[in-house]
């Protein structure tokens, strides 16, 4: 969907106070005032905790974050070139652009440039719209699984001829190019391929039956005409950021999953709160031929979506898993630390405007014996909801029927159904509206960072107002807050500040100068913490308000990275025109970084014009007339050393 800040969902309207209602003015200022000191505070006597989203790439060269300079590259100024630009000594190569063979065996359908592949096609092929990511080890650093999420497409270059002549087919090749992609890679003296045919080559799609567990699988508001069982479910739908699991499987998350149904003339309360809007899609006409995202004739199909499903890459055979014990969300992404005693958190955004922080601990301990071992890991724990108090606390509040009112009397029948409704759950907790939480990140001192990436409707009209976690009004730059868990990340309190608030030191408006100290950026979306202990940032900068106002100095999207310790931030790669930068990932020895570039060319209009693809970018094939194509970008230093070093 075109990347327009006034289309973005905005469906809080529940009363829950923030806290601008119960801090003081004078408070607030002091938090902006003493954001940047904070985070320069020393971290002694932190304890590093095993943060899988740094340690599955751990053993970056050995080499221990504090043993030399963390960034050691030279940073590069912003840019406005249709290409992918690096730090001087860095090397660059693209892999897995959508529309490439996956490495299905006996099917190799090659990429045809006119957009004029077909549905079958498309199911053997990369998918649109590149996000998550991550590298799974086969043979070390050698070689490996890609597992990536596609997450929406643009169907002016996904057909031939665009929107034109709307058909079954287009739907069939519009859900084809949704999903996820496992594929298998390998390299030889630095360079990159993907194995074809691969035993574990596969696609995923919109349309790939699915299981769902926990306590919402079977519940009443999960069936519909087609699964009487509510325990199959055909798809997953804008799979946005990833996880990774300590057990060795993937994490994929839905997002915005609302767009793609067509509303009642007047939505019920429960599909007003989920965004469910009257008419047709904003975006997608599937419901035109697959009349489950009808959802005035199959109301309860959208409750099927908005999960983190869970795939096993190294099974190719086996069913993916919607997980509801996590909580139904516009889900950004899914990161999962351990506690002590080797029990699962997985800390979860939900990118929509004044919506919620989540984080789930899993009721049992990790055991040895990878996913088989673990299938159930996810079914049993706890999900919370974040508070932001004043005065830098926080507090977790349980999505727990039966407490804290969340019970049939305030329409909550059993914990499938606080689940299948946590947005209203967390409203009558009293959880804080934040502006648009993306990505989170665990670094290796046991902070846990979230990329807040705009709220322009922060302080509006009829909008919840500022406050001490969202401190500024008409939020156009977004903010990286981070927490550390009193005790342990099972805990239920938590001290807060804000790692850094994004923005140019020369803008106008107050609110929009930032803090940064070092390169400028807008708008956070990935966030990933290496092997090292660099926090690298993703921007993602809406197509439509991008290079203007006061977005006007930050030039195209980009992948910086942080110094956790000292805040320092350093621009480290700049993104072809039109694209947003996301998702990161590294093999273990730290030598080779996998970035995924996504939308590159997108039109700020709804959709892309088949008869000029070309318009805006020819990323990365680079000839005239080239449908611009997501891509995996492969970051290698030249002298074969460790990425950001
Ligand atoms: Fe799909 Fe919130 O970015
Ligand atoms: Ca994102
Ligand atoms: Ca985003």
């Amino acid at each position: 969907m075109a990347k327009d800040f006034s289309s973005m969902e905005d469906s809080n309207r529940s009363s829950n106070p923030s806290i601008h209602d119960i801090s003081e003015p004078s408070r607030r200022t002091l938090l902006r005032g003493t954001a940047a000191a904070a985070f320069l505070a020393p971290l002694s006597g932190l304890t590093a905790l095993t943060a899988l989203s740094g340690c599955a790439s751990s053993g970056a060269g050995g080499k221990a974050a504090g043993s030399g300079p963390l960034l050691g590259f030279s940073s590069i100024p912003i840019s406005n070139v249709d290409s992918v630009t690096l730090p001087p000594g860095y090397v660059s190569q693209v892999i897995a652009p959508w529309g490439d063979p996956v490495g299905l065996s006996g099917e190799a359908p090659a990429f045809k440039p006119d957009g004029s592949n077909t549905a079958a096609e498309q199911l053997a092929q990369f998918g649109m719209h590149h996000d998550g990511i991550h590298y799974f080890a086969i043979d070390g650093s050698k070689s490996g699984l890609l597992v990536m999420n596609h997450e929406y497409v643009d169907d002016g270059l996904l057909h031939r001829d665009g929107l034109a002549q709307w058909s079954a087919e287009k739907v069939r090749k519009a859900q084809a190019a949704h999903g996820v992609s496992v594929c298998e890679v390998t390299q030889k003296d630095g360079r990159w391929q993907v194995v074809l045919p691969s035993p574990w080559a596969r696609r995923i799609t919109a349309s790939t039956p699915m299981a769902v567990s926990g306590p919402a699988a079977g519940h009443a508001l999960m069936k519909t005409a087609a699964d009487a069982s509510g325990r199959r479910v055909l798809g997953t739908l804008n799979n946005c950021g990833s996880g990774i699991t300590p057990w060795g499987t993937y994490l994929t998350c839905e997002e915005n999953f609302i767009f793609y149904f067509k509303g009642p003339d007047t939505p019920s309360a429960h599909e007003a709160r989920w965004g469910l809007r009257k008419g047709d899609p904003v975006g997608y006409r599937w419901h035109e031929h697959d009349e489950r995202f009808d959802a005035i004739k199959h109301p309860n199909e959208p409750n099927r979506f908005g999960w983190v499903v869970e795939i096993d890459p190294m099974n190719p055979s086996s069913t993916p898993v919607k997980r509801t014990a996590l909580g139904r969300a516009a889900h950004e992404g899914a990161t999962v630390a351990l506690t002590r005693d080797r029990r699962a958190v997985v800390y979860m955004g939900e990118d929509a405007r004044f919506e919620y922080i989540y984080k789930f601990v899993s009721r049992d301990a990790v055991k040895p014996g990878g996913a088989a071992a673990n299938r159930e890991l996810l079914d049993h724990g706890t999900l919370y909801v974040a508070r932001f108090d004043a005065e830098g606390r926080g507090r977790w509040l349980p999505l727990v029927h039966g407490q804290g009112g969340l019970d049939a009397s305030k329409g909550f029948a059993d914990q499938g159904e606080v689940v299948v409704k946590s947005r209203q759950a967390s409203d009558l907790l009293g959880g804080t509206k934040m502006d648009r939480p993306e990505w989170i990140a665990v670094d290796l001192q046991g902070w846990v960072y979230c990329t807040l990436t705009n709220n322009s409707n922060r302080g509006g009209k009829d909008q919840p107002g500022v406050d001490a976690a969202n401190p500024r009004a008409n939020n156009s730059q977004g903010h990286i807050i981070r927490w550390k868990e009193d005790g342990d990340h099972d805990g239920l309190t938590f001290q807060w500040n804000h790692f850094v608030l994004a923005g140019d030191p020369f803008n106008e408006r107050a609110e929009a100068k930032g803090n940064v100290k070092g390169d400028t950026f807008a708008c956070p979306d990935g966030l990933w913490v290496d092997g090292r202990g660099v926090l690298w940032i993703q921007t993602d900068m809406s197509t439509s308000a991008m290079g203007k106002g006061e977005l006007a100095v930050m030039g195209q999207n980009q992948m910086l990275a942080a110094d956790p310790q000292t805040g320092e931030v350093r621009r480290f790669l700049t993104g072809p025109v039109g694209c947003e930068v996301t998702g990161a990932t590294m093999t273990p020895d730290g030598r080779s970084m996998f970035i995924n570039i996504q939308h590159p060319g997108e039109s700020p209009s709804e959709r892309s014009d088949p008869a000029q693809p070309d318009r805006f970018s020819n990323w990365p094939d680079k000839r005239p007339g080239a449908r611009p194509r997501s891509a995996t970008v492969v970051i290698r230093k030249a002298d074969g050393g460790l990425v950001g070093t």
